[in-house]
């Protein structure tokens, strides 16, 4: 494996499970210093990590909690001179389907809160850490169902749009001080997550309607975010990338 990211500390938020694991064993494969934030605890991905020769640690924050947010990003500064590199925005909850009209109004905040807001407080708060660095990313997972606009996805899809919108502000905002900021939308893919949601069949399905007919996994989007985290995408920002085969053409 290629040691792009040797020296940097990325931070991966949700990094105990699905996608967000699969980010935080790439990037540690090429080299980083990962800290994963979840709101679980991450052991059994540490010692992954470490066993394959890697360096990481975790910290316990919810995403919506200011204090517990302050609280990891002084921990995770006190352990890397007050620096990190990277900083994933993972942690997300995903969606039943649902129409529009029976939604109430604590569902779609509650998807606006983790999904959004979530992703807001956390780059708020890691912000400090991550201007001394010289090469600053800023990677937001969202998600393909913006563009699908999935029927009973409302909440969801408006979350992941307003992400969206975050990622293309914060891309201009953070430009002068040497920071991109992408965001990256995957398919469908297999986790702890979606499987509350999908049986086996729904992501075959799916697979039958891209272009090159693989399941998706967290390592492909894994791949993708080690690209936009590595000196080859200094000059990549304010963008979305879809990572789902082929099945949706922007
Ligand atoms: N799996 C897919 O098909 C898919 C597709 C598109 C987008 N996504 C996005 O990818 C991200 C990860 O999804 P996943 O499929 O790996 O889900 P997952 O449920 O398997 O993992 C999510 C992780 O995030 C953590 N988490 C959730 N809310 C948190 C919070 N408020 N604070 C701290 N940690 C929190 C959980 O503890 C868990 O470890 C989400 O943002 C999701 O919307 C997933």
């Amino acid at each position: 494996m290629q040691q792009r990211l040797s020296g940097r500390v990325a931070v991966v938020t949700g990094g105990a499970s699905g996608m967000g694991e699969g980010i935080a064993r790439r990037l540690a494969a090429e080299g980083a210093q990962v800290e994963i934030l979840d709101r679980q605890p991450a052991d059994t991905v540490l010692a992954a990590i470490r066993a394959a020769g890697g360096q990481a640690d975790s910290v316990l924050a919810d995403t919506t909690d200011e204090a517990a947010l302050a609280a990891a990003a002084a921990a995770v500064g006190e352990r890397h001179q007050g620096r990190i590199d990277i900083l994933v925005n993972n942690a997300g909850i995903l969606s039943e389907r649902k129409p529009w009209h029976e939604l109430a109004r604590a569902e779609v905040e509650r998807f606006l809160q983790v999904n959004f807001m979530g992703y807001f407080l956390t780059t708020q708060a890691f912000y400090p850490l991550l201007r001394q660095s010289r090469a600053g990313r800023v990677i937001n997972v969202a998600s393909r169902t913006y563009f699908l606009a999935n029927p009973g996805q409302l909440a969801y899809v408006a979350s992941k749009g307003a992400v969206m919108g975050m990622t293309r502000v914060l891309a201009k905002e953070m430009g002068p001080e040497n920071i991109t900021v992408n965001a990256v939308a995957p398919g469908m893919i297999a986790t702890p997550g979606t499987r509350e949601y999908s049986d086996e069949a729904a992501f075959d399905r799916v697979m039958q309607n891209q272009a090159i007919r693989k399941r998706g996994e967290p390592r492909h989007l894994a791949g993708l975010v080690a690209y936009l985290a590595s000196d080859d995408a200094e000059l990549v920002t304010g963008q979305m990338w879809l990572c789902d085969g082929g099945g949706y053409l922007l």
